[in-house]
Parts: structure tokens; sequence; C-alpha cells
């Protein structure tokens, strides 16, 4: 059970565990980052009295993806679910989906709301769309034929995991897409359908900027073996800073009519500031930093690029008079600037360097 901030709600759900799994053997593993709200104390306080329940809990770290893809590897058990912590999921559906699994000799099972008997309960129609999309653009890029390949609620054999495990890309918020593109055999799955809940108590963690880690993973599993999903990410990202440079640029030496020298450096550490601030939001969202941490992050990622910045230009310089032409010069220059960048802020600025 993956948790951020669920402390009214991981109490309940570890009963109705329970209640549901009486006579199954089971255990919970709850994979906690910090939540503010205490989740872990709560957990803990049970697991001193029941020694079925367990607490993971990670540091200076976020995602749903990895935090599932932990506490998968933190236990023994043959058969293993991940469950949301909200009550979304229903968790009746437990000793079915087991059942299952033993029976028909499946590796996976996989709750789905878009089968018969299964549904979205209450969704606006604009997250029905968000959803339906999602789903769309994964069936493009990965060829796994799940009804309900967004779910977050399935149960696997472990047999059938490790051998996926070490190609996983954990990014983002979508483990079980993830698992199924990234097993080296088709996994032999059924769906269940369960109906989509209500979220408990709390506050879904997930939002739009989201959509942009699930790219990621996508990309990760098509492209990763030859670029890193976060280096497109970055480089995006980079791109993006190249614009801004301009209309600061514009800005301060056309409509007001600053020294260009002047202008040219309050955009370039306008540009930085801003590919900074996107960097953590998106490229960076597992490892994002937080209030004082930002001054620190937002020093060493200016001090590297500005470094990566003159071997830019020394690159492109030493290329030119090497009469090399002055398109791939600079494109060399930009290419060698931009792999310093990303090396060297993912060490310092992301990293725990
Ligand atoms: N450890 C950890 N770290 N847990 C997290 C994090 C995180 O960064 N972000 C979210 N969680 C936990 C939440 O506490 C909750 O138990 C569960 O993961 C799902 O998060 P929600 O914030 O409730 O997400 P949602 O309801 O929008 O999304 C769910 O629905 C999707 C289907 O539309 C998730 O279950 C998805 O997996 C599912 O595919
Ligand atoms: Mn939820």
């Amino acid at each position: 059970m993956p948790t951020f901030n669920e402390a009214d709600n991981i109490a309940r759900l570890i009963g109705r565990l329970a209640e549901t799994l009486a006579g199954i053997e089971w255990e919970a593993v709850v994979v906690d980052d910090q939540s503010p709200d205490g989740t872990a104390e709560v957990v803990r306080r049970i697991a001193r009295t029941d020694r079925r329940v367990r607490i993971l809990k990670r540091m200076g770290r976020r995602g749903l993806s990895s935090a599932c893809l932990e506490g998968m590897l933190a236990t023994a058990a043959p058969n293993i679910a991940v469950i949301d912590a909200d009550f979304q999921h229903d968790e009746a559906l437990l000793p079915d989906m087991l059942k299952a699994l033993r029976s028909e000799g499946l590796d996976l099972v996989v709750g789905s709301r878009f089968i018969a008997g299964g549904g979205t309960g209450t969704w606006s129609a604009q997250r029905l769309k968000a959803s339906r999309l999602a789903s769309w653009v994964s069936h493009l890029l990965v060829d796994v034929d799940l009804k309900d390949p967004m779910s977050g609620y399935f149960m696997i054999r472990r047999d059938a995991m490790e051998p996926a495990i070490p190609h996983v890309s954990g990014v983002g918020f979508k483990i079980l897409l993830d698992l199924v593109a990234s097993s080296p055999r088709p996994l032999k799955f059924r769906e269940l359908p369960y109906e989509f809940r209500e979220r408990q108590a709390g506050e879904s963690k997930l939002d739009l900027l989201t959509a942009w880690q699930f790219l990621m993973m996508l990309w990760d599993k098509r492209l990763g073996h030859m670029v890193p999903a976060r280096f497109v990410s970055f480089s995006l990202v980079g791109a993006v800073g190249v614009l801004v440079h301009f209309v600061i640029l514009s800005l301060l030496f056309r409509t007001f009519g600053a020294a260009f020298v002047l202008s040219q450096a309050a955009a370039a550490i306008g540009a930085m500031t801003g590919n900074f601030l996107l960097n953590n939001l998106l490229t960076y969202r597992d490892q994002r930093l937080h209030g004082r941490q930002m001054l620190r992050g937002w020093v060493t990622f200016t001090l590297a690029c500005s470094v990566g910045a003159v071997a830019n230009v020394g690159v492109a310089a030493a290329l030119f008079r090497g009469d090399v032409g002055w398109f791939l010069s600079a494109l060399a220059g930009v290419v060698v600037g931009a792999v310093w960048n990303y090396a060297v802020t993912a060490f310092y600025t992301w990293g725990r360097g």
C-alpha cells in the first residue's frame, strides 16, 4: 500500500483487510514517503501489536511507482497485491484475485474499471476523458492488451514480477503498465471488474503534472535504452529556457532600452532560474526540492549551467577553428553543454551529492 497523507484512512483499511482476508495468510507493507500528516506513525502503532503489518518509510523521495516497487520487493510473499490506501480500490476483490491467480495458472490479475461489471462511479466526464486518452496513448506505445492499463490495483505472482524488475522505469505513477511492459515474457493475465469508489479522507496526490511523468515512463519503455527519459525532459526544458531567454532579453533591451550586456546577463539568469524551477517540477518530480533546499538547488544549478555555457562555447569555438561548419560546431557545443548540465545537476542539484 503506497501512502502519502493517508493517516485518516490507513488504520481503517488495514482493519478491512483483516476482515476480507480472514482465512488467508497475509502481510501488509505500507510504503510511506514522509507524509507530514503522520501516516507512518499510525502504521507503526498498529505494527507494534500486529506483526502482519509493516511500515517502509522512504526519506527524501516521492513517487507512487517506485513506492509500489520497493514495497513489493520488501515482502517474501509468493503473491503480491498493490492497492491504494484511500478506499478507491475495492479491497473485497482481493480474495477473488488470489483465487483466480491460483486456480487459473495466471501471472497477474488486474482490477478493471472498464470491463462488464466494473465502473468509475462518480467520475466527471473530464476525468473519464483523461483516463481514456492515457489508455489510448499507452496502447499506441506499449504492446499490452489490457482494458484498464491505467489501473493501479492488481495482484501478481512474485516469480512473474522478479524478471521484470531490472527493466522497469519506476518513474511516475503507472506501475502496472510499467511492470507489464517490462516483463521479458508476455504475462498471462485476467481482468476482474470492480467499481472505483470515492476517495475517503484526504485528497488525491496526482495532478495534471503527473501526466508528464507518465510520458517519461512510456519513453523509458520505448526508447529509454538509447536516451534516458530524464535527459529528454531536461533538454525540452532547456529549449523552453531559450524562449524565456529571448523574451526577457527583448523586453529589457528592446522595450526598456537597457544595455545589451546587462540585458543578456539578466536573461541568462532568468532562463536558468526558469529551467531550475521547471526541472524541479517535471524532470525531478520524484526528487523534488522544497523550502530551504531550493536555494542550494538554485545555486548549484546556476553554477553548473554557467560552467556548461563556457564548455559549450569552448567546444564550438575549437571545432569552428578546425574548419567544421558553423552549424555543426554550434550543435556540438550545445550537446556538450546539455550533457554536462544534465550530468552535473543530476548529481549536485537533485542527487545526494
Ligand atoms: N508512497 C507514496 N508516494 N504514495 C503515494 C504517492 C507518493 O508520492 N502519491 C500517491 N500515493 C498514494 C496515495 O496515498 C494513495 O494511497 C495512492 O498512492 C493513490 O494516490 P491518489 O492520490 O489517491 O491517486 P488517484 O486516486 O488520483 O489515482 C489512482 O487512480 C488511478 C486510476 O485512475 C491511482 O490508484 C492510480 O494508480 C490509478 O491508476
Ligand atoms: Mn485515489
